[in-house]
């Protein structure tokens, strides 16, 4: 891998192999999204905590202080929205030239495996990669289920997590699901895992983390579990508990609830 991609890696998937990505680019299908109408208030107190963020370029420019410093994974493709009954029509949305301009650590863009656009998803992936080997610019590619999410299961998400990495993506965004280890062991790039849908409660989605991480995950890229819940600092602060200190469920719940840090 040459250096400059390897580099840009490792500010997101830190020193011990793990990360904590924020999920904020949900508005580029779903528009205003619930508690994230106004992104920079959203986001600005929750990125001390986070190792990368994920967003597209308009937030980026209109919405993250350029000062905080934080790696950014640039969400690239789009195309449909959440009005589309068919939301696998997507093409690549931000060049490569604006992810280098906007100083992105990654880029990221949805595949749709079984889905009407396969095969446009699955070119994108390829083309992006070959551009991405060009300035060094990582490629993330997510598993998107669209609305079905009852597709996450090992067998489906194995399938399209290995097709991602056969593609060529350095790394991985999929769902966690029964027997997860299996996706672990067929994909030979790092995985990181969505929270998926605000769950009942802080600690569900706590234990949908430490899960991961036990199963092989390298980290999380959560949205909605975190700046969906009460306390939206509180639990990202619970997640790198669990993803960087190994805490179980129940110390990382402390944390949510106003704790103090391990260490
Ligand atoms: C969906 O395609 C978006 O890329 C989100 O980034 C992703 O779903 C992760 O966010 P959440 O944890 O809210 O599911």
């Amino acid at each position: 891998m040459p250096w400059g991609l390897q580099n840009r890696l490792a500010r997101i998937i830190r020193s011990d192999g793990h990360t904590v990505m924020l999920a904020a680019d949900h508005g580029y299908f779903l528009g205003p999204t619930h508690k994230l109408e106004i992104p920079r208030k959203t986001l600005e107190p929750l990125l001390p905590f986070a190792d990368a963020i994920m967003v597209t370029r308009g937030v980026v420019r209109t919405s993250v202080d350029p000062a905080a410093n934080v790696p950014i994974v640039l969400r690239v493709s789009g195309g449909a929205s959440v009005l589309n009954e068919d939301l696998s029509n997507e093409k690549v949305t931000t060049s490569m030239k604006e992810a280098v301009r906007l100083n992105a650590s990654a880029v990221a863009l949805s595949i749709f495996i079984g889905a009407a656009h396969e095969h446009d998803s699955l070119v994108n992936l390829g083309k992006l990669v070959d551009e991405g080997e060009e300035v060094g610019m990582p490629v993330l590619a997510v598993t998107a289920v669209g609305k079905e999410l009852e597709k996450r299961d090992a067998r489906y998400l194995g399938l399209a997590c290995r097709i991602a990495a056969e593609f060529g993506a350095h790394f991985v965004k999929t769902y966690f699901c029964e027997d997860f280890s299996k996706v672990v062991e067929s994909c030979p790039v790092p995985l990181v895992v969505a929270g998926g849908p605000k769950l009942e409660t802080e600690l569900d989605a706590l234990d949908l983390a430490y899960e991961a991480i036990q199963e092989g995950a390298r980290g999380v890229d959560m949205g909605r579990n975190i700046w969906q819940s009460s306390n939206p600092v509180g639990m990202i602060r619970g997640i790198r508990a669990i993803v960087h200190e190994r805490s179980t469920p129940k110390e990382a719940l402390d944390l949510v609830k106003g704790g103090k840090p391990k260490k």
